[in-house]
Order: C-alpha cells, then structure tokens, then sequence
C-alpha cells in the first residue's frame, strides 16, 4: 500500500488506474480505525479491483467546543491495519493540502432538507464540513463507488443527496452498523467513556430497539414514544439531545400509521457524544 500526503501523488496514481478501466472504491474516514472503519474496506474491496482510503481529521465538521484538538490520531497503526485489508493507497493530506486557504475561506457545499435538524440542531454547521470535504475528497479521488457507515445515518443522507443534487456518476453504499458485544455502535468517541458509563452506554441502542418495537406495535403515537425513550434516556444517567421517528429516506417527521422509518438518537454521556439509530424493517 502506498501512503501519500500529496494531491499530485494521489491524482498520477488515480489517473494511471483509470487509464487502465480499473474501477476504484473510496473509503473516507478521520482515522483511529476500529472495526466499523474496516467493514467499509472490507465491503470495499470485494466491490471495486483498486480501493483508496483517506484519514484526515477535518477541522471544518468540528464546533468551537467540540474535539478536534483531543480527536485520537493513531495514523501509524491505522497504515498498518489498512495494509492488512489490501487497500492499494492511503491519501492522508495536511490541512494546507485540503484547504489551502483555510478552512474557513473555502468553497462550502451546503446541503439542505436531510441536512437540516437532528444532529444539525446540535452542531450548526457540522453537515456542510462533511458535505465540503467529501466533496473535495471525490473530485481528487474520482471513486465509481463510495463506502459510508449506516451508523451516521443522518451523514450518509447528506452524502447522496448531495451527489444526487450535483450530478456525480459515484454510486454510494451504506454499510450496516458493526457494534459491540453488548451492543454499542463502535466509534472513535467511545473511548471518551469512563467505566462506569461504558457500562450505563449499550443502553441507547436498547432504548432503539424498544422503540422500533412499540413504531411495530402502532399502539402509541409518535411523540409520546419519543418522548418516553428520552425519558428512559435521561433517568439512565445520559443527556439526551433528541429521539426522533423519522421517513427512512426523506428524514422528515412522520406520524403513527407510517412504517417505512428510522429511528435515531444522539445522547451525551460524560465526555462522548454518542450518536445511533435502527430501522423499522
Ligand atoms: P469517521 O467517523 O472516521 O467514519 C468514517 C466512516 O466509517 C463513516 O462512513 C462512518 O459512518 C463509518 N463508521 C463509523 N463507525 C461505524 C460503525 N460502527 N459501523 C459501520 N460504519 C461505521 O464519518 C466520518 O469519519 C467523517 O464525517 C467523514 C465522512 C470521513 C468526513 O470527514
């Protein structure tokens, strides 16, 4: 696997395959890989004869109070876990190398509908960082496909529309949520937990379950449910941000009788922010 931090690096080797008709599977991530990141590769590499991942922490998705300074950074036992997966590049570029004028004075992609409420009520601004840097990532990588987790759902909403929107021949595919033994989503935050609320932290996708069991039941409406899962949430000891019901697609507030959705929940738990969310099937 080559590792290059350049633009010029990435863009010979890029066109070098595509000359050949190879097709080309991308994998963006901000690092400090665990099993989730690896399932993407994985489902990558069956997909596409070349794969490229990129590992870079984008100042531009972070708020002021958020972690972007603490964020892990582990790109050496990141390089290595890739190479085990059989990913042919890592682009891994400087922040002067994606926004050479700054972050704060590039060309911003802003997305709107599924990039409005939920996590965006919580971190203003956060899609139109992921939204723009993608962006970027796909001009410079050119993939046919590209691989997002399920786990940010709200994330990869924003993704395809955003391709959709500006017309880009790049196929997206979610991938399912690898979780814990217990549970848990896993991401890079959960080691902001401490024991005990490692612990008390599998009790937010229990709280999904239980719901999308009562969305099947069609007994209560909507918002009481959401309601009473942000209570549960709260007396477990987290601070909930929101439980909402949502249109599977269009991400839109939706009321009993509707079953075609999601349900999805971000709940602050000590230092984490965690974020998760089920499918009503
Ligand atoms: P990051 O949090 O590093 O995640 C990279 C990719 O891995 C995302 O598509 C995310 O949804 C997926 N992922 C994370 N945890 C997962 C899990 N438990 N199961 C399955 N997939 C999982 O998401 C980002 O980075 C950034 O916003 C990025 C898209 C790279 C733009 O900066």
């Amino acid at each position: 696997m080559e590792t290059t931090t350049s633009v010029e690096a990435l863009r010979a080797q890029v066109s070098d395959w595509r000359r050949q008709g190879e097709r080309i599977a991308f994998v963006p991530t901000m690092g400090n890989l665990h099993a989730g990141h690896l399932q993407l590769v994985r489902e990558a590499r069956a997909m596409a004869p070349r794969v490229v991942a990129s590992i870079f922490v984008n100042p531009l998705q972070f708020g002021p109070n958020e972690d972007l300074d603490n964020y892990p950074r582990t790109l050496e036992a990141d390089r290595q876990k890739l190479v085990a997966k059989g990913v042919d590049l890592l682009f891994a570029p400087a922040v002067e190398t994606m926004y050479p004028r700054g972050a704060q004075r590039s060309t911003r992609v802003e997305v709107p509908d599924v990039g409005q409420g939920l996590c965006d009520d919580f971190r203003p601004g956060h899609f139109t960082g992921v939204a723009t840097v993608v962006a970027r990532l796909f001009n410079l990588v050119q993939p046919d496909v590209a691989l997002f987790g399920e786990k940010d759902y709200q994330q990869l909403a924003v993704i395809r529309r955003m391709v959709d929107d500006l017309g880009w021949p790049i196929d997206i595919r979610g991938v399912a949520t690898v979780r814990e033994a217990d549970g848990l989503a896993m991401s890079s935050r959960n080691q902001y937990l401490g024991e005990e609320e490692r612990r008390i932290a599998p009790l937010l996708y229990q709280t999904l379950r239980w719901l999308v069991s009562e969305v099947k039941a069609q007994k209560t409406d909507y918002r009481a449910l959401e309601r009473a899962a942000m209570a549960r949430l709260a007396e477990a000891g987290f601070t909930p941000d929101y439980v909402e019901i949502r249109h599977a697609d269009s991400l839109q507030p939706v009321s009993m009788g509707e079953l075609n959705c999601v349900v999805l929940a971000a709940a602050r738990l000590g230092a984490a922010r965690l974020i998760d969310n089920l499918r009503v099937e």
